[in-house]
């Protein structure tokens, strides 16, 4: 009897063990670029480290709104994509935890930077230029001249015709709210997106939204990355890319440890996978044609050249700072979303 109760006892204890074993090999990842980029690095992830991982999508901004609100009980371990703006001002907040990766060598220096202007709490991950699509049979349909410029967009022709996403919610938004106060000035910028509000069908939550309703024909220019415009033109949709004459900004897309991460472990190497070049060479597979942070990543023919586009020097210091980004985003709220269109 003695002998049986050992044997279930000691069965127990590695059940137990083996139970624990399997729950502590898990990651939630919170992730801001496109869901199907998203889904593949999870279950990348998995494949290649059999730790499962638990992913959800939100906005940039929405998800840096997240992390803050959940600081006093985390529940996040990384916060991989989406643009660095948020993921600098979750450094400064400190919400994020420094980590130091061995991949670095391997890594471009713009990548680096972003890691050294965040006391390593940050890391780039790709980056791509900001721009603008828009659908060429719809704008034949309704006679429109062809935009070239950020400028064309505010004439009064395009009223009803332009989609962006809400600054607050979006990266990619709040990237062009930033562009525009570097390209223009505080007033001017300010005045461009006033005059721009009044050809605004809609604000959408996500960045990338409204170039992928202009792919399906319910909207005629939608102001993205320019990558995400790629990616529906070599989807099949009648989709022109512009990189507006004036120049534009781009976005250094991040990744970060989310601080007080219950699976730190997991977290450091989900983020030491992640800059490997074949990790990074995954984006292909989703036609996500961003610029890979790892030098020997694989990048398509199809992706945006950065080297022919005009790009301003996007000051990520100041518009990734908390003061900055909080700034701009309640002036645009009280002197941009208000007005009557
Ligand atoms: C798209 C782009 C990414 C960008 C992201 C930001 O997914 O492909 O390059 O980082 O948008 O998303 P958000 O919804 O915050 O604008």
């Amino acid at each position: 009897m003695k002998n049986i109760q050992k044997t279930l006892l000691v069965a127990a204890a590695v059940l137990a063990a083996s139970t624990s074993m399997a729950s502590a090999a898990k990651l939630t990842l919170y992730c801001s670029a496109q869901e199907d980029w998203c889904q593949s690095m999870a279950r990348g992830f998995e494949e290649a480290t059999g730790i499962d991982v638990n992913m959800t999508r939100k906005s940039s901004g929405e998800t840096f709104a997240q992390v803050k609100a959940e600081s006093s009980n985390p529940k996040g371990d990384v916060w991989w994509g989406g643009t660095g703006d948020p993921h600098l001002q979750a450094a400064e907040e400190d919400l994020t935890e420094p980590y130091v990766t061995g991949m670095r060598g391997e890594l471009n220096d713009w990548a680096i930077s972003q890691a050294t202007s965040a006391g390593d709490r940050t890391i780039g991950i790709y980056s791509g230029a900001l721009g603008y699509g828009y659908n060429a049979d719809l704008l034949k349909a309704n006679n429109l001249p062809e935009p070239k410029c950020w400028k064309d967009l505010t004439k009064p022709e395009y009223k009803g015709h332009v989609q962006m996403a809400n600054p607050n919610s979006s990266g990619t938004a709040y990237t062009t709210l930033a562009t525009m106060v570097q390209l223009f000035g505080e007033d001017g910028g300010f005045d461009f997106m006033k005059a721009l509000h009044k050809n605004i069908n809609q604000y959408t939550k996500s960045g990338s939204a409204p170039i992928k309703a202009a792919g399906r024909g319910e909207n005629t220019i939608g102001i993205v990355f320019m990558h995400d415009a790629v990616k529906q033109a070599v989807s099949g949709f009648p989709i022109k890319v512009v990189a507006p004459c004036e120049g534009t900004g781009y976005e250094i897309g991040s990744m970060s440890i989310i601080k007080g991460s219950r699976n730190l472990d997991e977290a450091k190497k989900f983020y030491d996978w992640a800059l490997t070049a074949v990790a990074q060479t995954r984006a292909l597979e989703v036609k996500a044609y961003q610029v890979p942070s790892n030098k020997g990543a694989e990048t398509s023919p199809s992706a945006p050249d950065l080297s022919s586009i005009k790009l301003i020097d996007y000051d990520f210091k100041k518009y990734g700072s908390s003061a900055e980004r909080k700034r701009l985003l309640k002036k645009w709220d009280d002197e941009v979303s208000t007005l009557p269109q």
